[in-house]
């Protein structure tokens, strides 16, 4: 309500806001949590909350009258995308022109469009990214607690070997053990168990059924059925969907005070708003917490902010390619749309790569094999403050995407040598078989020790904390979610513990 005061408010309900929530509540402090998305529970007409890869509709994707799915074409065709009515969709695609960065919206964030591999780094190169941070209690303690509660399960190799559905992740495994490199399974946060029940036909099917970036109606455990239930199961926790927050002013009290614009489907504003918060937590992801921040430190609202804010942004190395493989080894029609895989190169120090071998599920053979790469990058990008548009502009240019592309090529031309196959062209627009212009890892922008404490309370500030993606300096090695839930886990057991409880 307007003028309400909280004794804490968090920002986003991605991983590291859901963290903070849950942690919060169980402390005894009551949260408000505001999110500019929808809240995914009604089904629509079809009966389905969200909708398909294959008949995407205005569930799809946040106010465009077009789909931008990642692939954007194939045989050069523009067939994969769809003319959509504009609607709070699931998924954006936020356009800082060399680099497109594709985000989560709605009660969950990334958790309802992602993949869920559920990958823990190698815990060497954890202490290169994040030398402050005490390994032993994040690899003793807080990765296997976020495992634990994020639902993390590994499929059954008896399954994935028998499966059509993985046909496309055993040909891809095969012919990279084929050509010397190594292979293994990831956990993932999809219920494998509910997945044999899809194939069976015991059960609806999500993951078998084509569901895929647009979000998922049953096997996968994203937030709403881990944290944020257990959050609000505390009964502390209230959630505030399609409320954006435009603005963080401090008052004379040294109250946070936050305006944000409560919205309709047609992204009209319903009411604005201004809340009042004893303890503020930034969870709004690398994008939002970052502009966020940068807005307040520039328009002069929280003058002391650090210097570094906006410094040290990547796209965890993200490159997507795919390889056309012989027509005596396909990758199958059915096609799962949950990643188990990856091709784990990172030994080798000239071209470190851990690739994700992908789903392409077409619903028609392909003889494509898919992989989004996560590359050393040592490239960073940062954002500045745009004053006329009110926004974070994004300074990342195509080149510096090169070192990641490659590495990505020279492992997947190391897979094309020993196969005699070739790149697919006609996936990514623009006759390219390297897809570096977009990323589904953000990180960065508000990096941990640089513009924050060790454990994320903002440099110049009281009680004001980055909790998310925002914290980790551009590169991981692997896909992110667990290392974000599992830091913000130990974050909020230090900041509970000394600045609130
Ligand atoms: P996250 O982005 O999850 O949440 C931020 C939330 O804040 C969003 O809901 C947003 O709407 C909201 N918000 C932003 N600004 C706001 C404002 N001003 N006011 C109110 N709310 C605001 N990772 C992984 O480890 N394994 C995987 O398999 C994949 N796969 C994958 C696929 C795709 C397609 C994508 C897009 C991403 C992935 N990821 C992934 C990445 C992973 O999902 C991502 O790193 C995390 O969701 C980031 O978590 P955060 O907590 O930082 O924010």
């Amino acid at each position: 309500a307007d003028g309400a005061r909280v004794p804490a408010l968090v920002i986003g309900t991605g991983y590291g806001a859901a963290v903070s929530a849950l942690r919060l509540a169980e402390a005894g402090i009551p949260v408000t949590m505001l999110e500019m998305g929808r809240l995914w529970s009604e089904p629509a007409e079809d009966g389905n909350v969200f909708c398909t890869i294959t008949a995407p509709d205005r569930r799809s994707m946040w106010f465009r009258s077009r789909t931008e799915a990642p692939l954007a074409t194939f045989l050069w065709l523009d067939v994969v995308n769809r003319d959509i009515e504009p609607y709070p969709g699931v998924l954006d695609r936020v356009d800082h022109g060399d680099m497109a960065v594709y985000v989560g919206r709605g009660v969950g964030g990334g958790s309802l469009v992602n993949g869920g591999m559920a990958v823990v780094p190698r815990r060497d190169y954890f202490g290169r990214v994040l030398p402050q941070v005490d390994a032993d209690a994040m690899y003793d303690r807080y990765y296997p607690l976020a495992q634990t509660e994020l639902r993390a399960n590994t499929i059954d190799q008896g399954f994935h070997r028998d499966s059509d559905y993985y046909r496309f992740s055993r040909t891809a495994a095969a012919q990279a053990e084929a050509a010397g490199l190594k292979t293994a399974f990831v956990p993932g946060v999809y219920d494998f168990d509910y997945m044999r029940r899809e194939e069976a036909g015991t059960a609806p099917e999500s993951a078998l059924g084509g569901e895929l970036l647009y979000g998922n109606n049953h096997g996968k455990m994203s937030l709403p059925k881990t944290y944020l239930a257990k959050a609000l199961g505390t009964g502390l926790v209230t959630i505030a969907a399609r409320h954006e927050v435009r603005r963080i002013e401090q008052d004379a009290d040294g109250d946070y005070l936050v305006t944000v614009e409560h919205k309709d489907d047609a992204d009209e504003v319903i009411a604005t708003k201004q809340i009042g918060a004893r303890h503020l937590f930034l969870g709004a992801g690398s994008l939002g917490t970052t502009e966020l921040l940068l807005r307040a430190r520039d328009t002069g609202d929280l003058p002391d902010l650090d210097e570094s804010i906006g410094q040290g942004w990547g796209p965890n190395g993200n490159v997507m390619t795919a390889r056309a493989n012989q027509v005596w080894a396909p990758t199958g029609v059915k096609q799962s749309t949950i990643p188990v895989m990856g091709i784990d190169d990172w030994d080798n120090e000239d071209a470190r790569v851990f690739a994700e071998i992908a789903p392409l599920p077409a619903g028609i053979e392909t003889w494509a094999s898919l992989y989004l790469a996560i590359t050393d990058n040592p490239e960073r990008g940062h954002f500045t403050y745009d004053a006329a548009a009110d926004r974070a502009v994004l300074h990342w240019s195509a080149d510096q995407a090169e070192p990641g592309t490659a590495a990505a090529k020279s492992l997947f031309d190391r897979l094309n040598r020993a196969h005699g196959t070739s790149y697919r062209y006609d996936l990514f627009g623009g006759n390219r078989a390297f897809a570096d212009d977009f990323c589904y890892h953000p990180l960065g922008g508000v990096v941990l020790g640089e513009a924050t404490d060790d454990y994320g309370r903002l440099n110049g500030y009281e009680r004001l904390y980055a909790t998310d993606s925002s914290l980790i300096p551009g590169a991981l090695g692997v896909n992110p979610l667990v290392t974000i839930t599992a830091l913000a886990e130990r974050n909020l057991e230090a900041v509970i513990g000394a600045d609130i409880a």
